[in-house]
């Protein structure tokens, strides 16, 4: 079976895989941008959390007057939650934002790849792994015509500016070209890099967080001097370990893990007090503490 990928004009259902901040900002933008949407998550109470988050995020957009409330209750009208894929049979493009793990993703590439419909372009969210292994679990019969990319948001989605998308070894550029445009009608600056770990934003974002954590772990000085002296010294909406918090530490160090075996550098090897946070449970501010306390 050949797949000959839909092209933007014929886009017009997505899918989006986990319902957590990623998947739920991204539903949020397709939404909006009236796609009909299917958010999956194998857990009902995400799917209830993130319809929620949704609703007060497009709240706060409204309230500032970004948005008039009659496309927010167009875009909520073509917000569907499922927990089953075999909703996803008219998706044009699904997008997983699943947990940051390479063997959780490529089972679900295994089963997207059976389970949507020859045409529709598989994306991945992922931060840092490699779109080319995702892709080679999926029958590509012609590598002409892989429909398998990187389409890595931005924690907020429907707040920052930039999609970073990522071809791997054989993306076609009909696929390339239907997903840039899909996050241009999102509103989204793209920028394009090729399939090495960590891609552009997390090979050079992660290396400023991690010597933050070897700032502090060193005791070089205190987290509050850290984060100051970086937001006001660099002009940073959020200083490198409370944005740390923000993206969550036990994402932090995957990244950091992928990009130290990827890439072979020691310079990358993650902090220890950074693991220990992570150890300990100390995932940032989903889980109520992380450098900061939350509670
Ligand atoms: N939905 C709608 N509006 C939102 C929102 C959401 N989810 N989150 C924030 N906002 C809006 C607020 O309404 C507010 O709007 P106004 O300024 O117009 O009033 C604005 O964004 C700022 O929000 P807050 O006042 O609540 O908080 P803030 O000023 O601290 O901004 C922030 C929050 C936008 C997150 C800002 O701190 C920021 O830009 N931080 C850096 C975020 C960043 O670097 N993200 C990328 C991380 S790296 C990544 O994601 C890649 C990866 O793979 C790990």
């Amino acid at each position: 079976m050949i797949r000959n990928p839909a092209k933007m004009d014929e886009i017009t259902t997505i899918g989006v895989v986990g319902a957590g901040q990623m998947g739920a900002g991204i539903a949020q933008l397709a939404a909006v941008n009236g796609l009909n949407v299917w958010l999956l998550d194998s857990d009902p109470n995400s799917l209830t959390r993130a319809t929620k988050t949704i609703a007060n995020s497009l709240q706060r957009l409204a309230s500032k007057g970004q948005l008039s409330q009659a496309v927010i209750s167009d875009a909520l009208k073509r917000l569907h939650c499922t927990t089953s894929l075999k909703d996803f049979h008219s998706a044009d493009i699904v997008i997983e934002a699943i947990a940051e793990s390479e063997v959780a993703k490529k089972n679900l590439f295994v089963e997207l790849d059976k389970t949507t419909k020859s045409s529709a372009i598989l994306a991945s969210n992922t931060s840092s792994i490699s779109i080319t292994r995702l892709a080679s679990v999926t029958s590509r019969p012609s590598q002409k015509h892989l429909q398998v990319i990187g389409m890595h948001f931005m924690n907020p989605p429907p707040i920052m500016k930039l999609v970073e998308i990522i071809r791997g070894a054989d993306t076609s550029d009909e696929t390339f070209s239907a997903t840039k445009t899909l996050a241009e009608r999102f509103g989204k600056t793209v920028v394009c890099s090729k399939d090495y770990s960590g891609f552009i934003v997390n090979r050079i974002l992660m290396p400023m967080i991690n010597e933050a954590f070897f700032t502090l772990y060193t005791g070089v000085a205190t987290k509050e001097d850290i984060d100051a002296g970086m937001k006001l010294g660099t002009n940073q909406p959020m200083g490198p370990l409370e944005l740390a918090d923000f993206i969550g530490l036990d994402v932090c160090l995957s990244i950091l893990k992928v990009l130290h075996g990827g890439l072979g550098d020691v310079k990358y090897a993650p902090c220890p007090l950074l693991a220990q946070y992570v150890d300990a449970g100390r995932l940032g501010r989903k889980s109520g503490v992380g450098v900061y306390d939350y509670r």
